[in-house]
């Protein structure tokens, strides 16, 4: 999909379909006004019919509406007026592309970027315009053997009243860049176990090397080995795949500059290991890689973007498999920091690679480190689909990454990190269990990564609600590149 922003008015706008704004009390909006101006009131006589009645998302679509340059005028209502805040807008986008994905409308010119929005600028509301454009052609259809026919909508216009600034054109050019590494974190997600194994996601990771100019490094199981990752080790044991620990380094910024860290849970399948997962849903576990995805989905969109800064990914990924070599419950290993953890669920795997991740993020001397992983049920219990669990060693840290959710409408919230929570990890045969037990397990899953987190400012994502939906719109949802994304902008621009 095409991004532009342009200055125009809309009745003078050549177009497949313009598109205007209409508020529940029958107000048009300064756009809509302009149009109904041109077309002798047949926009106005519309509302006052009733044929709109301006609720939030609902939508009304005329063919060679008198006056207007456009093949066809959409009217989105908007809500009441005093009312109109993100969620109203972001409800009428999306309500915009529903509409015109019903149509064979090739190119669309929105003019919704002017509207007064609660607490949002005009940034926010071209990055939000583009994102909710790119979600609503997203297809996944790599493994139909016909692939529908592909959406005919190729090119979205921003029509604005003022000549666009600097600042606005880089918006855009940034949300694009966020939309294509979240499609490609949507690829990854959706993709099966059978295909997406974690020799797939470091031949992806290469394949990113090689067209933006990263350096890509695959550590084998015997590297591993040789580096005593035996707790990341331990969880491969059960699978026919081989693990892979993946890094990809980003050099955008000044050499002396400490990078950013991103680590990425990437368990190709979750099956829970000999502490085997109820079968239902689980299919599911194929998202397991989600992390992994969100973190070479936003080295592609930084890289794409040309940010100023430093970031290196660092992904371990397996599969989780029961099986003769499979790790069992009460087993015993040995981290690569040289802590022991007692195995008490194989199913708790994912801090078993993330641990030997977060020793190994050492090495590149992080200014900050990050880790985003599908890590706990418990997380989806807390918090929903909505937000995603955010922990940090820092506040200033967290209260950066909060904000970033907030700015890019890819929202987390954080839950404590209290020493108190620490003791539920104790074991009686080892330095640590890997569970906590049934009550605050998000907490006490953030706990154990935490003291892998020692050295350097940390924060941890548990992604386990937001990564994906379920049901009947099941399907990888991209975040949180955008988070990330926004986070790593606001850092550049801070530099
Ligand atoms: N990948 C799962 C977490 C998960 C579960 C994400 C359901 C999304 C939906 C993780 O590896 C896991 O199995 N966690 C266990 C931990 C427990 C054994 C302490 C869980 O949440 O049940
Ligand atoms: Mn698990
Ligand atoms: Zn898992």
């Amino acid at each position: 999909m095409e991004f532009s922003i342009k200055q125009s008015s809309p009745e003078k706008q050549h177009s497949g379909c313009v598109v205007v704004g209409v508020y529940e009390d029958g107000k048009l909006s300064p756009e809509a006004q302009a149009l109904d101006k041109a077309a002798a009131h047949q926009l106005s006589d519309l509302v006052a019919r009733g044929d709109l009645d301006g609720k939030t998302g609902s939508t009304l679509l005329l063919h060679h509406a008198n006056g207007s340059a456009a093949e066809r005028v959409l009217l989105v209502g908007l809500g009441k007026a005093a009312e109109f805040g993100a969620k109203q807008y972001l409800d009428a986008l999306g309500a915009v592309f529903n509409a015109l994905k019903k149509t064979a409308v090739k190119d669309a010119a929105l003019f919704l970027t002017d509207l007064a929005v609660k607490e949002r600028d005009e940034n926010w509301k071209i990055k939000q315009a583009v994102l909710a454009a790119a979600e609503s052609g997203y297809r996944c259809d790599q493994l139909k053997s016909k692939p529908a026919a592909a959406p005919t909508l190729r090119k979205i216009l921003l029509g604005c009243a003022d000549k666009p600034k600097a600042a606005a054109q880089q918006a855009l050019e940034q949300a694009a860049a966020t939309a294509h590494g979240m499609k490609l974190a949507k690829d990854l997600g959706n993709l099966p176990g059978n295909v997406c194994t974690p020799t797939y996601l470091a031949d992806q990771a290469e394949t990113l090397a090689k067209k933006y100019k990263l350096k890509a490094t695959v550590l084998e199981e015997k590297d591993m080995q040789k580096l005593g990752m035996h707790s990341l080790l331990s969880v491969t044991r059960g699978s026919h795949q081989p693990a892979k620990l993946i890094t990809l380094e980003y050099h955008g910024g000044d050499k002396k500059h400490k990078p950013v860290v991103l680590v990425g849970k990437g368990i190709t399948f979750d099956s829970g290991g000999i502490s085997l997962k109820p079968g239902a849903e689980m299919d599911e576990m194929k998202y397991d890689m989600c992390g992994a995805a969100s973190v070479l989905g936003t080295m592609q969109a930084i890289a794409e973007m040309k940010l100023k800064l430093n970031v290196v990914a660092v992904i371990p990924s397996c599969e989780n498999m029961p099986g003769g070599s499979a790790s069992k419950p009460g087993d015993i290993v040995t981290s690569m920091s040289g802590k022991t953890i007692e195995i008490l669920n194989t199913d708790a795997e994912g801090r078993l690679i993330l641990c030997d991740a977060l020793t190994y993020a050492g090495k590149f001397e992080p200014d900050t480190v990050v880790d985003i992983a599908t890590l706990t049920g418990a997380c989806v219990i807390a918090l929903g689909h909505v937000a995603t669990g955010l922990f940090s060693n820092q506040d200033k840290l967290a209260g950066e990454l909060l904000a970033a959710g907030e700015q890019a409408h890819d929202r987390a919230w954080q839950l404590p990190l209290w020493e108190d929570y620490q003791p539920l990890l104790d074991s009686n045969f080892a330095d640590m269990q890997n569970i906590g037990g049934r009550a605050g397990g998000t907490i006490t899953a953030a706990c154990f990564l935490s003291r892998f987190a020692k050295d350097y400012r940390w924060a941890h994502l548990d992604i386990a609600g937001t990564a994906w939906k379920s049901g009947k719109e099941k399907g990888a949802t991209g975040r949180p590149v955008p988070l990330l994304t926004q986070y790593l902008i606001n850092l550049a621009n801070s530099k």
